[in-house]
């Protein structure tokens, strides 16, 4: 075959399989097949550019940077829906059209997806130009965003228009968000507030890259410029043929009904069980299906007649701010918290709120004693987001920021264009101290079984340790003593300390817990620097120099190595037998990153033990049992068909140990 037609067919090919996993969740071929097949298209159109397809699918990471987004006229005003919080709203809205309209009426019922309406053109079955909504009237040209989005087809399939544009609405899913913002708290960055502004941020990125690495998704709600179907249901509907990922009935996405009693259903269902969706929905859409009877209904000056938007109100929760109080964490941040009368909201008795830093108290201009309104996001720790003013105690004073540690007394510092105070005396606050040892021995650390908070406490009064080097030290003699601790758990814990011994370098480096190095940043480090001398004898060039490392987590090791108490320590603990570089083949990746695993069954290729390993040291996460937190279910033979079915409703990803092995081979 020439080169030519190779190029063409594999691209073909390639946006098949794209299709298969992202669209309809059923892949066709491994991971690492398909990077296969993309790597050789890329290598062909390297060699060849001017055969490449302007929408191959290898265009699908980004990397152009756009300085500009260009300003695009709609061809068809991108309108908004009026909106309703209230079921007799809605019920006004079904009386006013069935005054105008004489015929029975079906509706549409959709979900109402929080994120950013984008709106996209197809020429000849070849994505054209994806733009934001703007002003309704002109928005902003973000194809090359919207190219990386791999449930959007690039080329479709089937029988297409050949000129049209779709609608829809990106989003992040709540999983992408977690992981975007888990990342910025490693590195110490503000976080992130929501989902959806995080999608419209990234969809305005200049580093079409970025974008790409974020996890942007789309469903697709309307069609404008088509000629086939007389309603808005099957037009939908047919999308999914071309390629597009649209809502589907089976999901109970979408619905069509014809009473008011069934709108209400839908709504009742959905309030209930958006939790448990992989995305946020911020209400629910109703659309007269018929496109005639549509345009008899027509539009107002700034919404179609023809449909509704219901939307849920955040539970919200009244109750009295009783004290702030003040945590010390294990790097000395200040986190200042809400104690609260407690009250029910969404099912919970809440009795405190996250207030984050000063800024955020400032902001809210909290007095004491005062009269907040609570809401619960994504997050589980619920966050005030008002102030009843009627209800402020007289001659209440606003909320000042302490100015010393609660637990030491030293002066708290705060550096400039951080949002956090600290506590300095990092060497002799008992807070910080016990912290950072917790820290040292939990579960994605050294992962020490056996000792509590209680345990460490204890030891600590009685002066047998001070730093997670003294650890190592300790014997079966000396902590019998202790009232406390009996044969067989003081055995446990010298044991489990001994075990500790084995575990790899990327994780010893995160159990010193340097701040801003968590455990992704610890394993960039491990790979990049091989060894803990390496690491310390790094300058700031050659630090800022690694992927993904900034200024910040930079300085903070400089300084953390600067320290000559630092360096003591971790000579004790080379002495005690921890291993400070990588020394055998079991090279930790990030191939998993943030993916979890649920194994279940018996293998043949590995031991479950084993299994666990590879999923740790590739990035990933082993849990016991599947939720909807869970990404892959590792199947392997007599596995029970309880987890089974389980895993299926849920819509996880069944996987055997070989395709594991592809994973990340
Ligand atoms: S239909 C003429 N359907 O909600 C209006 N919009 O104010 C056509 N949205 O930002 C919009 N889910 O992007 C429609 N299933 C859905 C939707 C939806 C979310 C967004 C839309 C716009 C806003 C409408």
């Amino acid at each position: 075959m020439d080169i030519k037609s190779q190029i063409e067919r594999l691209s073909q090919e390639l946006s098949a399989h794209n299709h298969a996993y992202y669209v309809l969740n059923k892949p066709t071929i491994s991971d690492f097949e398909f990077d296969q097949l993309l790597k050789t298209l890329e290598k062909l159109e390297q060699e060849h550019p001017e055969y490449a397809l302007e929408n191959s699918p290898t265009k699908r990471v980004g990397g152009d940077i756009t300085k500009n987004f260009e300003t695009v006229v709609h061809q068809y005003p991108m309108l908004s829906l009026a909106n309703t919080y209230s079921k007799e709203e809605l019920i006004d809205w079904v009386n006013r059209i069935k005054k105008t309209i004489e015929h029975e009426i079906t509706y549409v019922c959709e979900l109402k997806y929080d994120g950013v309406a984008i709106g996209i053109q197809y020429k000849n079955g070849q994505l054209f130009r994806a733009v934001t909504r703007g002003d309704g009237t002109k928005g902003e040209n973000v194809t090359q965003n919207v190219r990386t989005i791999r449930t959007i087809p690039l080329q479709l399939t089937g029988d297409f228009p050949l000129d049209f544009e779709i609608r829809g609405e990106i989003f992040l899913p709540v999983k992408s968000f977690e992981k975007i913002n888990a990342l910025r708290a490693e590195k110490g960055e503000e976080l992130y507030a929501n989902p959806r502004n995080t999608a419209a941020g990234t969809l305005k990125l200049q580093n079409s890259k970025i974008v790409a690495e974020r996890g942007l998704d789309c469903f697709l709600y309307g069609i404008y410029g088509t000629e086939g179907k007389d309603n808005h249901f099957d037009t939908v509907a047919s999308a999914a043929n071309w390629g597009f990922k649209i809502p589907k009935p089976d999901d109970h996405f979408i619905k069509k009904v014809k009473t008011i009693d069934e709108m209400m259903a839908f709504i009742n269902y959905w309030d209930i069980n958006r939790q448990q969706l992989p995305f946020e929905i911020d209400g629910i859409v109703f659309k007269v299906n018929d496109f005639d009877t549509q345009k008899m209904l027509g539009f107002t000056a700034k919404n179609p007649r023809w449909a509704i938007s219901y939307k849920f109100k955040a539970e919200q929760a009244e109750t009295r701010l009783e004290a702030v109080t003040y945590q010390v964490g294990r790097t000395g941040a200040i986190t200042p918290v809400a104690n609260l009368t407690p009250v029910l909201l969404a099912g919970t008795t809440v009795k405190r709120a996250s207030l984050h830093n000063a800024d955020q108290i400032e902001k809210l201009d909290l007095h004491e004693r005062d009269s907040v309104y609570i809401e619960k996001g994504g997050e589980i720790i619920p966050k005030i987001v008002g102030i009843n003013l009627a209800l402020r105690p007289e001659n209440s004073q606003p909320i000042t920021f302490i100015t010393h540690c609660p637990d030491c007394g030293t002066a708290l510092i705060r550096k400039e264009e951080e949002a956090q105070h600290y506590c300095p005396n990092e060497t002799g606050c008992p807070t910080q101290i016990l912290g950072k040892i917790e820290h040292f021995i939990s579960r994605k650390a050294m992962n020490i079984d056996g000792i509590g908070p209680e345990t460490i406490a204890l030891f600590y009064q009685k002066g047998l340790i001070q730093k997670p080097a003294d650890l190592y030290d300790l014997s079966f003699d000396k902590i019998i003593e202790l009232d406390r601790i009996a044969d067989k758990s003081a055995n446990n814990i010298i044991q489990n300390i001994h075990k500790s011994k084995a575990i790899p370098f990327a994780k010893v480096l995160f159990s010193l817990g340097i701040r801003y190095v968590g455990e992704t940043v610890s394993k960039k480090l491990a790979n990049h620097f091989k060894s803990i001398d390496r690491l310390m004898s790094a300058s700031f060039e050659d630090l800022i120099a690694v992927d993904e490392i900034g200024d910040r987590i930079a300085e903070s090791l400089i300084s953390y190595f600067h320290s000559e108490e630092n360096k003591l320590q971790i000579e004790k603990l080379k002495i005690a037998g921890l291993s400070f570089e990588i020394t055998d083949n079991v090279e930790t990746t990030d191939k998993l990153d943030g993916k979890s695993f649920v194994i279940s069954g018996v293998f043949t290729l590995f031991s479950r033990e084993e299994l666990k390993v590879l999923i740790e040291t590739n990035g990933g996460k082993n849990t016991s049992s599947i939720s909807k937190k869970t990404d892959f279910l590792v199947a392997g033979d007599k596995m029970g068909p309880s987890k089974l079915e389980k895993a299926k409703n849920l819509g996880i990803q069944i996987i055997t140990e070989q395709e594991f092995a592809e994973m990340i081979a």
